[in-house]
């Protein structure tokens, strides 16, 4: 093949599914919920996935299948001569601050699952849990060490050309992540005093929002996504012209959308039985989930797979975040794309390790009154990933015409017009709209 591209759509639905489901809707999304009140947030999150989230998927896949280019340069061939491109390299950037942080969490998982396999994980108590936890996290050995092997794993994925892999191994995985979930709900769900934590994740109480909380809901839809960064575009330039994009906007929003509630109902109804605080923060689902593992018959098997399958899930997104930066510095050029992988993926491995001392040797130094690893979520979650959707959103609105959108849209899909008419509507109004809102309103300019 001489041109890189996925061997089939399916393989490019699990890739892009792959890219969205991670560490966002499993690892973040349970603890900024919990920290920003719970019921209400999730609820507001829900609707920016469908409403703001889907409309600018279906935009990211469009601009990458139609240019049929990495990031910067889609940009720059769709709209060549122009600015557009910073989009591009915005997202090329941001890809590398957001996995300089998200591989210090990738690297605690890769601990417990080493850890799981020496079967030093099972049997503890809630609170020796807790303590466990603080000390993987706050030892600098350890947390570089680990934050180096995840990265390693991901430059090993990305050297050799993400479609040989990845396509393959996630058809498996994917299925058995789910089910696997789906007994852990099971599990919490039966713990005395588990109906607390539904009500508190299900039931929204709404007399808690603030601006802050739609800052929040609005970042965590984009992160859980993988939108705003052009990701999305990278992938979708790996796909031949001819397949149904709605129906893999569908396909992916349908599935974050099911591991979000699921890890909703796996994570708080056992926060609430055993006592633990939703507030408790990154460590929410590495306490919670060992003790309710800890319930179960053969829990310490279940666990391992457990961790094998949210490694597999981390992994499959941080190999997006490191192509769509190998995919800008190669452009095709597959005999630089190892040099380039470990260039990249070495320098991001430098530039993370501020964020994996946050948690310990670095946990009282604060700028803007945050930890580096917590300035560094809250700035690309929270302004630079609706930043660039709002520019994607933009660009499509503005730079590409309605026919020439249609179609790309019917390209593949029988899709009737008034579908067409109403994601045009969200694209070119009400997404930009709602972003600028949220963004404007949390920073108080108004
Ligand atoms: N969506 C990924 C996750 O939830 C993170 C990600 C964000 C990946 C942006 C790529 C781009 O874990």
């Amino acid at each position: 093949m001489s041109k890189n591209q996925w061997s089939s759509k399916l393989g490019f639905i699990l890739a892009a599914a792959g890219s969205a489901i991670g560490l966002g809707a499993i690892w973040k999304l349970p603890y900024v919920a919990g920290t920003n009140g719970g019921g209400a947030f999730f609820f507001i999150y829900l609707i920016f996935l469908v409403f703001l989230g889907a409309p600018l998927l279906l935009s990211e896949f469009m601009i990458g299948r139609k240019a049929q280019k990495e990031a910067i340069s889609a940009y720059k061939s769709i709209a060549p001569n122009t600015y557009w491109h910073w989009i591009g390299i915005l997202g090329v950037g941001t890809s590398i601050i957001l996995l300089s942080f998200y591989s210090v969490v990738g690297g605690w998982v890769v601990n417990y699952f080493l850890r799981s396999l020496t079967g030093n994980l099972s049997g503890l108590g809630v609170e020796e849990y807790q303590r466990l936890f603080g000390t993987i996290i706050s030892d600098p050995i350890q947390a570089i060490a680990a934050h180096l092997l995840f990265i390693l794993l991901t430059i090993m994925i990305v050297q050799g050309g993400v479609q040989k892999g990845i396509e393959r191994a996630t058809r498996i995985m994917m299925p058995i992540l789910f089910i696997l979930f789906i007994v852990l709900v099971v599990r919490s769900l039966t713990l005395e005093g588990a109906l607390e934590g539904v009500r508190f994740i299900l039931l929204p109480n709404f007399s808690e929002v603030t601006s802050e909380t739609f800052l929040f809901a609005l970042g965590q839809a984009f992160f859980s996504l993988s939108l705003g960064i052009s990701t999305m575009v990278t992938y979708s330039s790996y796909l031949p012209k001819g397949e149904s994009l709605p129906r893999s906007v569908a396909s992916v929003v349908g599935l974050t959308i099911l591991i979000s509630l699921l890890a909703g109902l796996a994570i708080f109804p056992a926060v609430f039985a055993f006592g633990f605080e939703p507030t408790e923060g990154p460590s929410l689902i590495f306490s919670v989930l060992p003790a309710v593992f800890n319930e179960m018959a053969f829990g310490s098997l279940f666990f391992v797979c457990f961790l094998a399958l949210l490694l597999f899930a981390t992994l499959t997104s941080s190999i997006s975040l490191l192509e769509i930066i190998v995919a800008s510095l190669t452009k095709g050029r597959n005999e630089e794309r190892k040099k380039k992988a470990w260039t990249a993926g070495l320098v991001i491995f430098i530039l993370g390790i501020p964020s994996a001392l946050s948690f310990g040797l670095l946990d009282a130094f604060f700028l803007f009154d945050r930890t580096f690893f917590d300035l560094l979520d809250y700035l690309v979650s929270n302004f630079l990933l609706p930043l660039g959707a709002l520019c994607i959103a933009i660009f499509v609105g503005k730079k590409l015409t309605q026919e020439e959108l249609y179609n790309e849209m019917t390209q593949g899909s029988r899709i009737s017009s008034s579908i067409f008419k109403l994601w045009f509507f969200l694209i070119r109004f009400v997404v930009p709209t709602a972003i600028f809102i949220v963004i404007v309103q949390a920073l108080g300019i108004f």
